[in-house]
């Protein structure tokens, strides 16, 4: 079951448990996710096995579009579509609140994030060289991801 996450000690610790397990050194920390919380742009979405969260995913919230900043689920639960839902919730969110657009950058060599996305009908709108200043993948660029929110055709 996917729910809206409210900031809690508790709830912090469990994200920063999935965060180590699916980003080792490059995870944000406790601090990070404190911060993120307090973002006033910011809110958290997680995925629920009982009382313990499994996946999570964050989502700023800038007027008229979404930006997706982290998507991830412990590596026990994957492939059982939680990532899907997850991205479902908030682009319902994203789209409640008026935004147009739902965007992301994604490592071009995560295949899983990437088809993950693809999935989810989120399209490449062009590639950034060099975007992440060191790497867990062969790669350092990403990919600009966007789905579409409103229902007016995009501009030519
Ligand atoms: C990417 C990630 C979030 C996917 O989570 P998940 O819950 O397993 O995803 P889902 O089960 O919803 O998968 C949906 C689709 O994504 C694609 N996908 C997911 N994992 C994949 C993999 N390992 N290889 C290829 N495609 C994959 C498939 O198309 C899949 O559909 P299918 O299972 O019907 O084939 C998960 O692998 C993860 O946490 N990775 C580490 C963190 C990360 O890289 N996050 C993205 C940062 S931008």
């Amino acid at each position: 079951m996917v729910t809206k996450t409210e900031f809690s000690m508790q709830n912090v610790f469990q994200l920063a448990n999935i965060e180590k397990a699916c980003f080792g050194k490059d995870a944000w920390t406790i601090n990070n996710l404190v911060s993120e919380f307090h973002n006033e742009f910011s809110h958290f979405f997680s995925y629920w096995d009982g009382d313990k969260i499994v996946g999570y995913a964050c989502v700023r919230i800038m007027y008229e579009e979404a930006q997706i900043c982290n998507v991830a689920v412990l590596p026990q639960y994957r492939r059982r579509g939680i990532a899907t839902q997850l991205l479902s919730a908030v682009g319902d969110f994203a789209k409640d609140c008026g935004c147009e657009r739902c965007e992301l950058e994604v490592n071009t060599a995560n295949t899983p994030a990437v088809q993950l996305y693809a999935k989810c009908n989120y399209a490449v709108e062009g590639t950034r060289v060099n975007f992440y200043r060191k790497s867990r993948y062969p790669s350092r660029d990403a990919y600009t991801m966007v789905l579409r929110l409103s229902d007016e055709p995009a501009e030519q």
